[in-house]
């Protein structure tokens, strides 16, 4: 069987966006006029994704009105005779049935995914971070899947990263099998670019087994105080090969403000109705301030 069901932890706190996350989730920051997480929802419905759960938490109410209807709003964009609006903002309920649990405690996301455990059942599923935004031809997570068909192990996404950048990841020890892929022996949580045992990066995309669950509910909190999942994967990799893969694609970190920047001014350049317009205004602000 393929992978049909994903989670979505969204419980975090989003300390990193604060002030505007004390009362708005970080997965709803825009980029450009479009939330965060839609692009990964998109993601996953375009992967053949047909059961999602959300793990949310406190304040995070607006994710769960996001993805339903809002009567209000359609009927009046009905009235005004605003037909493309209405069609918009109804495709977005329409795009998929979501589920929801409640992280009580924001534990870490080991914590988080450990929630899904009742949902998940006795079968291989995918998670999906909201801090990861892939920009590819195949649907990030569709590349993973074809490599879980083939292979029937856990797959997660990696990605090379500058060495001085390490420390913000989990970074994994293995050996090459070619096309991109790797046989994951171990991972280290955010070393130090002096400890790390590759550049080869975790990103938020991930198809784990349900062998997971009992791994996680046994683990003792890791770094900063939290059950992480990097540290359930080294436990499972002990036991069975986990397979890396590097991914084909672009990827935006929109898990900090810098990110999210970047991502917002490469989606606005690409898109039709603005690029041009915004790319004239960034030139003529690169002649302006001198920057080249
Ligand atoms: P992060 O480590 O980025 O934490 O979580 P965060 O709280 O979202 O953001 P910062 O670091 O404070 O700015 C990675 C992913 O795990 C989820 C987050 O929502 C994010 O998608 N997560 C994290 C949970 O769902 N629960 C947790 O307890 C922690």
């Amino acid at each position: 069987m393929s992978i049909k069901k994903a989670i979505f932890p969204v419980a975090g706190l989003g300390t990193r966006f604060l002030p505007v996350t004390k009362a708005q989730p970080k997965e709803m920051l825009p980029i450009v006029d479009k939330p965060a997480i839609q692009y990964v929802v998109e993601e996953a419905v375009q992967s053949g994704i047909d059961d999602f759960l959300f793990i949310t938490g406190k304040d995070k109410r607006p994710l769960e009105d996001y993805f339903d209807h809002s009567g209000e709003l359609e009927h009046h964009l009905k009235n005004q005779g605003k037909t493309e609006l209405l069609e918009l903002v109804q495709s977005i309920a329409c795009m998929c049935q979501i589920y929801y649990v409640r992280q009580k405690k924001p534990l870490g996301l080991g914590h988080a995914v450990w929630c899904a455990k009742q949902h998940i059942g006795d079968e291989y599923f995918a998670v999906l971070l909201g801090d990861d935004i892939v920009d590819s031809g195949k649907p990030c997570l569709k590349q993973m899947i074809e490599v879980y068909d083939e292979a029937k192990k856990p797959v997660v996404a990696i990605r090379r990263v500058p060495r001085e950048d390490v420390s913000s990841y989990g970074v994994i020890a293995g050996k090459p099998l070619g096309g991109g892929l790797w046989e994951i022996s171990d991972l280290v949580e955010k070393p130090r670019p002096e400890d790390a045992p590759s550049d080869l990066a975790v990103i938020g995309r991930y198809i784990l087994p349900p062998q997971i669950f009992p791994v996680l509910e046994n683990l003792e909190p890791g770094r900063a105080g939290e059950i992480q999942l990097t540290d359930a994967l080294r436990v499972l990799a002990q036991d069975e090969p986990i397979i890396g893969y590097e991914f084909q694609g672009i990827r935006y970190d929109v898990g900090t403000p810098k990110g999210l920047l970047i991502a917002t001014v490469e989606m606005a350049l690409s898109r039709d109705d603005l690029g041009e317009d915004f790319e004239r205004y960034l030139a003529q602000l690169v002649r302006k301030r001198n920057l080249l």
